[in-house]
């Protein structure tokens, strides 16, 4: 396993191998990794000849006051699982390379960035387009994988794909989950301990949700008054949304139709967890 720095290094890596026929498969994480990343690793394993993991805690999808500073780190672990997965290159770029001096070009999308939690984040998605276009133009993948675990940040990838011409093909992974029901994400690491045994309640007011559904209800409204109770009977649980929207466009239903997905994001003690659902009729 290779670990590359300079962009200008990665981007010859990608060119040789590209010259001799391989295709390469592209996971981009911010690192401390876990069995989310996991499940990508896997399933870039079995699509492409090569794959690379890019580790890089990228500065500008975050806002001031959030936690970039704190957000957790441990290549050594990291490194463990790439190597496990079967990586051939983890890409570890600085932040002077991407961002140098007199950086001035970012990439936005007019409208996916205004839904969900882009209503209380709203420069994180730019942040997200940028970083993701970059990398894409330096590891030159020809798949590249995304978690739905961040629904709205893959359905922006999705369209700033397609908007820009990228040559490479988006797949959406399944959300990984512990025991419990949680949604596994690096930011789990800063749950208290009490607050760990209270996370698992956003899975199951979306199950809940999922069941009525699935059961008949088609009153959306109804939906989310049920998930809020559910949620809102643990005290320290601050909901910023819950949400039911076409799954294309994310655009908010009244009524159940095909193809929507539920999503919520909450503030549980210092901690930022979200987590969504396919609700299928
Ligand atoms: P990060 O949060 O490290 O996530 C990297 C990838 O892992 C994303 O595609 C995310 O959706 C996926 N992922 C995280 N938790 C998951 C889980 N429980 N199950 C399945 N997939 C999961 O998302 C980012 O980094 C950044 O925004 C990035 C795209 C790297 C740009 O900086």
């Amino acid at each position: 396993m290779d670990i590359i720095y300079q962009p200008k290094d990665m981007q010859d890596w990608s060119n040789a191998k590209r010259q001799q026929g391989k295709t390469i498969a592209f996971v981009p994480t911010m690192g401390f990794l876990h069995e989310g990343h996991a499940s990508l690793l896997k399933e870039g394993r079995k699509r492409a000849d090569e794959l690379v993991l890019s580790i890089f805690v990228n500065p500008t999808q975050f806002a001031q006051g959030e936690d970039f500073d704190v957000y957790p780190r441990d290549m050594e672990r990291d490194l463990d699982i790439a190597n496990q997965t079967k990586v051939d290159v983890v890409f570890v770029p600085d932040t002077q390379f991407l961002y140098p001096k007199y950086y001035q070009t970012f990439v936005t999308l007019n409208n996916l960035p205004n839904y969900l939690c882009g209503k209380n984040r709203p420069t994180h998605f730019k942040g997200v387009s940028t970083i993701v276009a970059k990398l894409f133009n330096m590891v030159k993948p020809h798949i590249a994988l995304f978690g739905q675990k961040d629904f709205q940040q893959l359905t922006i990838i999705q369209q700033m794909t397609y908007d820009l011409n990228f040559d490479i093909d988006i797949i959406g992974c399944p959300i990984i989950r512990e025991k419990d029901g949680l949604a596994m994400s690096s930011r789990n690491s800063y749950l208290s301990k009490h607050d760990r045994q209270i996370a698992p309640c956003l899975y199951q007011a979306l199950k809940t949700a999922r069941n009525q559904v699935a059961s008949g209800e088609r009153d959306t409204q109804k939906i989310i008054a049920g998930a809020k109770q559910m949620i809102e009977s643990h005290p320290n649980v601050v909901i910023d949304y819950i949400s039911i929207f076409n799954s294309n466009t994310l655009d908010e239903i009244n009524t159940i139709s095909s193809s929507c997905r539920m999503a919520l994001a909450v503030q549980l003690g210092k901690t930022r967890l979200i987590d969504n659902i396919e609700l299928k009729i």
